[in-house]
């Protein structure tokens, strides 16, 4: 039974069980509408309360049934039964009560949560906008200002906020059920109190035009949330079942959109990425206590997210002195965590006495159940690493390296136990970004993978697998869009307008923007690195390598392709920019064109989508999907676009293979489509099915 009734003295007890969150299946809908009809005709009931089995109450309306036909009863009108139930409904809320959960509890006609519980109307971060009352039932309840907030930033109310704002009755630190039950006894015989019935909060134009206006600058072209705030406003001014009709209507045009599609699909890759047919089965090494070995930008980064994780650090630098110095940072991170509420002042204490130390000498990883290597990204130095890695590290402990672009195969041959070797590759700020590439060298064994994976989850990371070749997934696909842009600069566009091309489109940062923001020194040691593999016919930005040599840097210099002072601490342009692409640009011999910002996106897209399918047909990505997870969670791709490979499906792959034929004849060096990307245009298909089929 998912939906189960019960009698328990005058009380009914509904209790829903719908493994692992309660989703509000087809099920689940037609469950609820049998236990009202039982609790009604059910002499002996004089209230009932609604419970969850498992971690959490309702999850939400069943994702898995999106964009499929819907099936009936519909999830508002099982509520409204809720709610005209003659006998009151107490909702008895633990774990998350998210969408369609929460707006089940809105139906009801009290609200009781357990204190960590947590409440939230989520779907506009899946393209959709509430569709079962919580536009209309939740300001009724909370207020206009208390929902719109709710209902645009997807935020989570605690349950003492939650009380607070009139969204529950009561809270309980102890047992749930009994309060429930209790509170149920309490409303026995009362008239119920309808959610519906409250009048409506007046409506205040002015305060949902400046909501509109902010959302257009913190999600721009995203559709959901001003289409949410219409629905609000919209609907209080009309009789309540008039206002429910225009936000079901408002939400099934939303369940029909493109960003409806992507965002779900991002929902689902990033739970996707770690159901690889290689780990089924495969049990994790234990890791209680961690290594780092460099406590510079990336050691202290991961440091801190081992700590906040509660695990055990020992972190080496290269002498005492360095040591005490990588210690001193990791103390304000954790007190900068201490600030925003993330860590209060007594576990910071504990961490810092208990769980961390620095040192200068590597015995102290003898015994460390998995070493993280976050040294200079030089081979010679990494190897000499690892020599000593060797020598004192624990058997069967994980030897993990942090680099970016290095070939993790023959880091592990400096060691006599490469099956223990492993790239775990994480973003910076370590402690902040969510994505970890876990690198897997051609003599990993299946349970090191699998420990790169668990520590992940404990760090609350993604991981996604990705397999040895320069720069793995991100940085190999950034190298080449990369090149991309700084060809169309060469040809004449202006840095400026690619940034402003790129970010209309979707992107965080336009990729001068981020040049500045990591340094031009990075790329300019990079492309020292590569000099001698390059190709003649490839292109070089020389005008990047001119900013390095003047000494404009970026942001840390306070000048690189934008200017940074006190004035605009986040950049302008710079006037002088331009004559110095002029001069690079007569130096070459190039006669500079115009490109229109159509064009710079066509490039710059088919460029990493491409690159995207060479990396999944050379097995460095297991799937599509992965690619995408990469591209939202390290490098700013816009969510709402799903990723390069579920954009590229919807834009339609023979268009994408066209338009990189076109641009072969300009340059059939770089522009050179990959097999895979080339034979799912020619037959008529898409990345998409190689998400399905690999994971099956
Ligand atoms: N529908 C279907 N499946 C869901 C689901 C949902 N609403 N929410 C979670 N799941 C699945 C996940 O895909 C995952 O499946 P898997 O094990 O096969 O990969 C499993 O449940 C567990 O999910 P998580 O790994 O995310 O578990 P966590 O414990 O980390 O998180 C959670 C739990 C906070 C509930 C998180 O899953 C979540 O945020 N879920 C989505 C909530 C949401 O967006 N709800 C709104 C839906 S839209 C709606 O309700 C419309 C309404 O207004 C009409
Ligand atoms: P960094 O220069 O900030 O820090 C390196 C640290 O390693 C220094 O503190 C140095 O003293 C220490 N060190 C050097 N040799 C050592 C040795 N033999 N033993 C102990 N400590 C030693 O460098 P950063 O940026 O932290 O990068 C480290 C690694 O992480 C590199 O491989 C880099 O490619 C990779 N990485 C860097 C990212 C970034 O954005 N900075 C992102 C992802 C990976």
């Amino acid at each position: 039974m998912i939906v189960d009734y019960q009698r328990e003295g005058v009380i009914g007890v509904i209790t829903i069980d719908n493994p692992p969150v309660n989703a509000i299946s087809q099920g689940v809908r037609a469950g609820l509408m049998d236990a009202l009809a039982a609790l009604n005709a059910d002499a002996g009931a004089q209230a009932a309360v609604i419970l969850c089995a498992g971690r959490t109450w309702v999850a939400g309306a069943d994702i898995a049934e999106f964009g499929k036909p819907p099936m009936m009863p519909h999830l508002p009108d099982v509520i409204d039964r809720i709610e005209a139930s003659a006998k009151p409904v107490v909702a008895a809320i633990h774990g998350t009560a998210l969408g369609g959960g929460l707006e089940i509890a809105l139906g009801a006609h009290a609200r009781i949560a357990a204190h960590d519980a947590r409440l939230g109307l989520p779907e506009v971060t899946l393209g959709l906008m509430p569709g079962a009352g919580g536009t209309q039932r939740l300001p009724r309840l909370v207020g206009l200002a208390a929902s719109l907030d709710m209902i645009t930033s997807a935020r989570q109310v605690g349950a003492a906020e939650a009380l607070k704002i009139g969204l529950v009755d009561r809270i309980v630190t102890g047992d749930l059920t009994r309060a429930a039950m209790q509170f149920a006894r309490e409303l026995a015989g009362q008239q119920p109190r309808r959610t519906s019935e409250i009048a409506a909060p007046t409506v205040d134009a002015a305060l949902a035009d400046s909501i509109k206006a902010s959302l257009t600058a913190t999600a721009p072209g995203q559709v959901a949330r001003p289409r949410a705030v219409d629905a609000v406003i919209e609907g209080l001014s009309l009789p309540f079942d008039q206002g429910m009709a225009q936000e079901r209507a408002k939400f099934m045009e939303l369940m029909d959109t493109p960003q409806r599609a992507a965002l779900i699909h991002a929902f689902f890759a990033e739970r996707a990425v770690t159901n690889l047919p290689d780990l089924k089965g495969v049990p994790a090494r234990t890791v209680d206590r961690i290594g780092v070995i460099g406590g510079g930008t990336m050691g202290a980064g991961i440091a801190v997210s081992a700590l906040l994780a509660d695990l055990d650090v020992t972190l080496v630098e290269r002498d005492a002195e360095a040591a005490e110095r990588a210690a001193a940072g990791i103390g304000r991170m954790l007190e900068a965590s201490v600030g925003r509420g993330k860590l209060t002042p007594d576990r910071r204490d504990a961490i810092l006495s208990e769980s961390f130390r620095a040192v200068g000498d590597y015995e102290a990883l003898s015994d460390a159940d998995l070493i993280v290597e976050a040294v200079f990204e030089k081979m010679e130095v990494k190897e000499q690493v690892f020599a000593r890695l060797d020598a004192v590290a624990r058997p069967g402990a994980v030897l993990a390296t942090n680099t970016s672009y290095l070939d993790v195969n023959r880091i592990a041959q400096a060691t006599g136990r490469p099956q223990d070797v492993i790239g775990l590759h994480f973003f910076s700020p370590a402690h902040v970004m969510r994505l970890l590439e876990v690198v897997v060298a051609d003599r990993t064994a299946p349970d090191v993978v699998a420990t790169g994976f668990a520590l992940a989850r404990k760090l609350k990371k993604i991981a996604v697998r990705a397999g040895v070749c320069d720069g793995f997934i991100g940085n190999r696909m950034l190298a080449h869009y990369r090149a991309a842009a700084d060809a169309m600069v060469l040809d004449g566009a202006s840095p400026y307008q690619i940034d402003r091309a790129l970010t209309e489109f979707g992107f965080a940062m336009g990729p001068y923007a981020v040049s500045d923001l990591a340094g031009l020194d990075i790329g300019y040691l990079t492309r020292q690195r590569m000099a001698a593999d390059r190709h003649p016919r490839d292109r070089v930005p020389v005008f990047a390598d001119r900013l390095y040599e003047l000494g404009r840097l970026g942001r840390k210099t306070g000048r690189g392709y934008y200017i940074y002072d006190d004035k605009d601490p986040k950049g302008r342009e710079d006037p002088e920019l331009a004559g110095l692409l002029d001069q690079v640009r007569a130096d070459l011999g190039i006669a500079p064109r115009d490109f229109d910002d159509a064009e710079i996106v066509a490039r710059y897209m088919a460029a990493m989508v491409n690159e995207g399918a060479r990396v999944v047909g050379d097995g460095i990505a297991a799937r599509p999907l992965d690619v995408d997870v990469v591209l939202l969670n390290g490098y700013g791709f816009p969510r709402w676009r799903g990723g390069p490979m579920h954009w590229a499906d919807a834009q339609g792959l023979p268009g994408i293979a066209d338009d990189i034929e076109r641009f072969s004849r300009q340059d059939d060096h770089f522009w050179r489509i990959a097999p895979l990307l080339r034979d799912l245009a020619a037959k008529g298909g898409r990345f998409g099915d190689l998400n399905q089929r690999s994971v099956a």
